[in-house]
């Protein structure tokens, strides 16, 4: 438990301090457990990738978070994804050739980043024998627990999400794979409460951020970050906030490397938050909240969620995978950034549909979530906090195909469709679009248009 230090049992599944009622955290003794000298001796499991546990970009890191035997693991091959240069659009966040990479973490088999936490959660499931499992979600760890327990056959799913918070192409996953799925006239804040109080007391296994071992899985990302720039830490890595387990995650991966010899620079880390959901801004970046060596003020977030609640005020952004306003990592998430360094910046939905359109036109695409971080970093280089000349990764954490409803609305020649999906939002123009062309069905017409526009 990082701030009170009490310990549990590996097997318990409350995932809270018995003590302080704080979030648990899966700690190691290090000195006892086989480790690489340096981590590009990771290049030689690679090389043993007919394995399937070396072949899964999670596993093959498993000596970084040995909470579990072998014969335990669920995998499907997750975590197959890249980290790419892309000049489009460092071009269009400020920054110099070269110096962009996305982290496409869309590649994964439900679409999205959760599986890296999912295969994770799910081993931890099996070893406590657990028989069902739920989430709260906003669609894509509903996705990913879906997907493992249909691929698995060891679980039953069920899911509850807001009622219409949810996209269609994460909604799909969820039926598709045969999940129990319970939409709450709620949000994602309401969703999340309910599920912790129904989990317990049907003592369903849990596999929300809230569960340490999903935590321990999306360390992995910044495995294959490192693997992918030849194990150089970039100067920044770029991240959206929604309940803060990635960042979360990525700080605790960062701090152990430093801690265990194989790593003495760190990246700093971004976080970008919607600005209908900046809960983590507006603490962090306002009111100066801080980690203070797990001694954080934790009356500070009290009194601003009330104040939240008094004002009736609700998470509002068309980014759906990040509307969240009560982040279960908050106090984690301030223990990253201490260990890390970094900043909170919030954009606006406008910012995050443009930047998502750049994203597309690069070459790479992703769901409205994953383009905060790319609006971030373009605020982040405008102030200056950023140097053009450093080098930076934004994560992508879900696939174009997950929200197809934002993208249409946001490419399209429909005022009315526009006005009733973005323009409520405060989304004023399409600035990237790339509209379809009318034609009449005539020859000549076709001929004609193609001529005018390609
Ligand atoms: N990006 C995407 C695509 C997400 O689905 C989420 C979270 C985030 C970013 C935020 O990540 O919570 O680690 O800060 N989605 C969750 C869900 C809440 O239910 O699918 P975080």
């Amino acid at each position: 438990m990082p701030y009170c230090r009490a310990t549990v049992d590996v097997g318990q599944t409350t995932f809270r301090c018995p003590r302080c009622g704080g979030l648990l955290d899966v700690d190691y003794e290090w000195d006892r457990l086989p480790l690489p000298r340096s981590l590009s001796e990771w290049a030689e499991v690679w090389f043993r990738r007919r394995e399937l546990l070396d072949f899964s970009g999670v596993w093959r890191f498993r000596a970084l978070f040995p909470f579990a035997a072998d014969e335990y693991v669920v995998t499907i091959g997750e975590g197959q994804t890249l980290c790419l240069r892309s000049d489009a659009v460092a071009s269009y966040v400020g920054l110099r050739p070269g110096r962009l990479y996305l982290q496409y973490e869309g590649l994964n088999p439900s679409g999205s980043f959760k599986d890296n936490g999912m295969t994770a959660a799910f081993t931890h499931a099996r070893l406590t024998g657990a028989k069902r499992a739920a989430c709260a979600s906003t669609g894509n760890t509903s996705a990913s627990l879906a997907l493992y327990c249909a691929a698995s056959g060891l679980m039953r799913g069920i899911i509850f999400i807001g009622s219409g918070k949810i996209s269609y192409g994460k909604l799909s996953q969820a039926l598709e794979h045969g999940a129990l799925t319970i939409q709450i006239a709620g949000d994602f804040d309401d969703a999340l409460r309910r599920v912790q109080e129904i989990a317990r007391h049907l003592g369903i296994y849990l596999v929300n951020s809230i569960n340490p071992f999903r935590l321990e899985g999306q360390k992995t990302i910044m495995y294959r970050v490192l693997e992918a720039l030849d194990w150089r830490p970039p100067d920044w890595i770029v991240v959206p906030g929604g309940n803060l387990g990635n960042v979360s995650s990525f700080g605790k991966a960062f701090g152990e490397l430093r801690q265990l010899g194989l790593l003495s620079q760190l990246p700093r880390l971004a976080v970008i938050n919607a600005s209908g959901a900046n809960t983590f801004y507006e603490l962090y970046q306002r009111r100066g909240l801080r980690w203070n060596g797990g001694h954080f003020d934790q009356q500070l977030i009290q009194s601003y969620l009330n104040e939240l609640d008094a004002a009736q005020r609700r998470a509002d952004t068309l980014a759906s995978a990040i509307e969240i306003q009560r982040p279960v990592n908050l106090p984690k998430a301030l223990r990253a950034l201490e260990i890390c360094g970094g900043v909170v910046r919030e954009v606006t939905d406008q910012e995050i549909l443009d930047a998502k359109a750049q994203v597309g036109a690069g070459g790479l695409g992703c769901e409205p979530a994953s383009a905060a971080s790319v609006a971030g970093l373009r605020r982040l280089v405008a102030e200056g906090t950023i140097q053009k000349g450093e080098t930076v990764v934004c994560i992508l954490t879900g696939h174009v195909l997950k929200d197809p409803d934002a993208t249409v609305a946001y490419h399209t020649d429909d005022r009315a469709l526009f006005e009733q999906k973005l323009g409520r939002r405060g989304v004023q123009h399409a600035t990237y679009a790339n509209r379809a062309v009318q034609v009449p069905n005539d020859l000549a017409e076709i001929i004609k248009a193609i001529e005018l526009h390609a």
